[in-house]
């Protein structure tokens, strides 16, 4: 489905994404873990649109996406969340779905967008002020939905469970389950936690300093002396 060949992209004399090649499929739930400043985000960013890639490949479904505008990639099925939840603050819960919905598809299916509300429990909220009258579960579950308004094939989840409180996590870890098979998507999942990457994921990329240094089984790439030694940084 998504096909990365050598993908860079560099900020000034920076290389935040080094030449990385992946695949990922309808059925994967990928995993994607690095320390901070890695390039995870940026990479997300690149695949996405939001920026430009400096050299490499992004293909998607067989169809060249490197100079494609956002829409465009939204529209051919590549959905995504941001790290830091972006709500339109002046919008209700409904109203920020009907939005992302018409960007990606052009059109409006309230019906959809009902069976959306409900998978992500904010059904009763959704009449509520996006932001300034949700929980951060809330809105993280936001996030998550208005990306699945965008009726993705791929979604693309940055660290959607960061800084949730245990029981929120939880809950939060069975909708992202459930989300795999309900809606058929392949996922990848930013996610520093490696107790909730072995429970979410059948597979695990680390980058480090931009580089792909590992891509496996959780077993295989966490028992890895290259990622313990990224990980420990000795
Ligand atoms: N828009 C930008 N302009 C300049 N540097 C950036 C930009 N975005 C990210 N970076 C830099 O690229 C590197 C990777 O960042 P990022 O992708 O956010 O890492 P991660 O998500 O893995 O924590 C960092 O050094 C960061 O400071
Ligand atoms: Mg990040």
């Amino acid at each position: 489905m998504l096909q990365l060949d050598n993908l860079s992209v560099c900020f000034g004399g920076l290389t935040a994404v080094n030449s990385v090649s992946l695949k990922v499929e309808s059925q994967d739930v990928l995993g994607l873990v690095g320390a901070n400043g890695a390039g995870k985000t940026t990479l997300f960013n690149a695949i996405s649109g939001l920026v430009r890639p400096t050299s490499g490949k992004i293909s998607f479904n067989g169809v060249d996406l490197m100079r494609a505008p956002m829409y465009q990639r939204a529209r051919s099925g590549i959905g995504r969340t941001f790290q830091i939840p972006q709500p339109m603050h002046e919008l209700s819960v409904r109203e920020n779905l009907i939005v992302a919905q018409r960007f990606a598809t052009g059109r409006v299916d309230q019906h959809k967008i009902d069976e959306i509300l409900d998978f992500t429990s904010l059904s009763d909220k959704a009449s509520r002020q996006a932001a300034s009258e949700l929980a951060l579960t809330e809105l993280k579950a936001l996030e998550v939905a208005k990306a699945l308004a965008t009726n993705p094939r791929l979604l693309l989840l940055d660290e959607v469970l960061a800084g949730l409180e245990t029981n929120g996590k939880r809950r939060f870890m069975q909708m992202l389950k459930q989300l795999h098979q309900s809606f058929a998507v392949g996922i990848i999942i930013i996610e520093h936690d490696i107790e909730t990457i072995c429970n979410l994921c059948q597979r695990v990329a680390v980058l480090n300093f931009g580089q792909l240094i590992a891509d496996g089984t959780p077993d295989a790439v966490f028992n890895d002396p290259a990622v313990i030694k990224s990980y420990t940084g000795n």
